[in-house]
C-alpha cells in the first residue's frame, strides 16, 4: 500500500502527525499547470474533502501544489527536482491553459528526474457547457507525449482520488521495473540510498 503524504504534516508535528507517520512509501508529488486552472482546489479536495469557488492565487510554492503565474516560474522549476510524479493540469474550458500544455511538459522534462510520472488532467469537467477542449483531443496529446490522461472536477469531486491514486500506482509500477532491470538489491526499500530515487534523494521513498 502507499500513503500519499502532506509535507504540511512532517513540518508542524501534532498528534495527527504520528498516525501519518505510519506509511509505506512517502513520494513527492507535484501539480503544475497555467494559473487558476484548479491546481489548489483540486489538493484542497484531496487532502481536506472541501472546495471553495473563491480564487486566491498562490504565490510561490503552497506545498507540492505550485503557482502557474509567469513570475514564479523560476522557483516552481528549482522546486521540480526529487520529483517523482507530476499531475499536468489544464482547464478544459480554458484554451491557454490546454496550449501550455506542451510547453509544461517540456519543463518537466528539463528540470525533473528522468523516471518522474505524469498524468495530464483536465479539470473542471463539471462545466460542460463551457468545455473549449474536447476529451479527444487532450487524450490525442496526452498519447502523444506519453502521459496518462484523466477529466476531473475538484468542485464536484470526479476522479480526484482515482488521479492521485493512478499516479502513485504509475511510479510505484515504474519503481519496480527499475529495480527488476539492474537487479540491485534496492528492493529492500529501507536502505536510504535507493540507487532509483531521484537526485536529491531525500524527497523520495522514505520507508
Ligand atoms: P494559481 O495558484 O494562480 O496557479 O491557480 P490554481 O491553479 O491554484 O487555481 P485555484 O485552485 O485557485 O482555482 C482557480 C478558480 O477555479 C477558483 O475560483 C476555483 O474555485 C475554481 N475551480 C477550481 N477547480 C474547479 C473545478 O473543478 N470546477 C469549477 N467549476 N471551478 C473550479
Ligand atoms: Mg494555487
Amino acid at each position: 500500500m502507499a500513503t500519499v503524504s502532506d509535507s504540511r504534516l512532517q513540518q508542524q508535528p501534532s498528534q495527527k502527525d504520528a498516525a501519518d507517520q505510519n506509511f509505506d512509501y512517502m513520494f513527492k508529488l507535484l501539480i503544475i499547470g497555467n494559473s487558476s486552472v484548479g491546481k489548489t482546489s483540486f489538493l484542497f479536495r484531496y487532502a481536506d474533502d472541501s472546495f471553495t469557488s473563491a480564487f486566491v492565487s498562490t504565490v510561490g510554492i503552497d506545498f507540492k501544489d505550485t503557482a502557474g503565474q509567469e513570475r514564479y516560474r523560476t522557483i516552481t522549476t528549482a522546486y521540480y527536482r526529487g520529483a517523482m510524479g507530476f499531475l499536468l493540469m489544464y482547464d478544459i474550458t480554458n484554451q491557454d491553459s490546454f496550449s501550455a500544455v506542451q510547453d509544461w511538459a517540456t519543463q518537466i522534462k528539463t528540470y525533473s528526474w528522468d523516471n518522474a510520472q505524469v498524468i495530464l488532467v483536465g479539470n473542471k469537467c463539471d462545466l460542460e457547457d463551457d468545455r473549449l477542449i474536447p476529451t479527444e483531443d487532450s487524450q490525442r496529446l496526452a498519447d502523444e507525449l506519453g502521459f496518462q490522461f484523466f477529466e476531473a472536477s475538484a468542485k464536484d469531486n470526479i476522479n480526484v482520488k482515482q488521479v492521485f491514486e493512478r499516479l502513485v500506482d504509475v511510479i510505484c509500477e515504474k519503481m519496480n521495473e527499475t529495480m527488476e532491470g539492474d537487479g540491485s538489491p534496492v528492493a529492500n526499500h529501507k536502505d536510504p540510498n535507493l540507487q532509483d530515487s531521484p537526485a536529491e534523494g531525500h524527497s523520495s521513498c522514505a520507508c
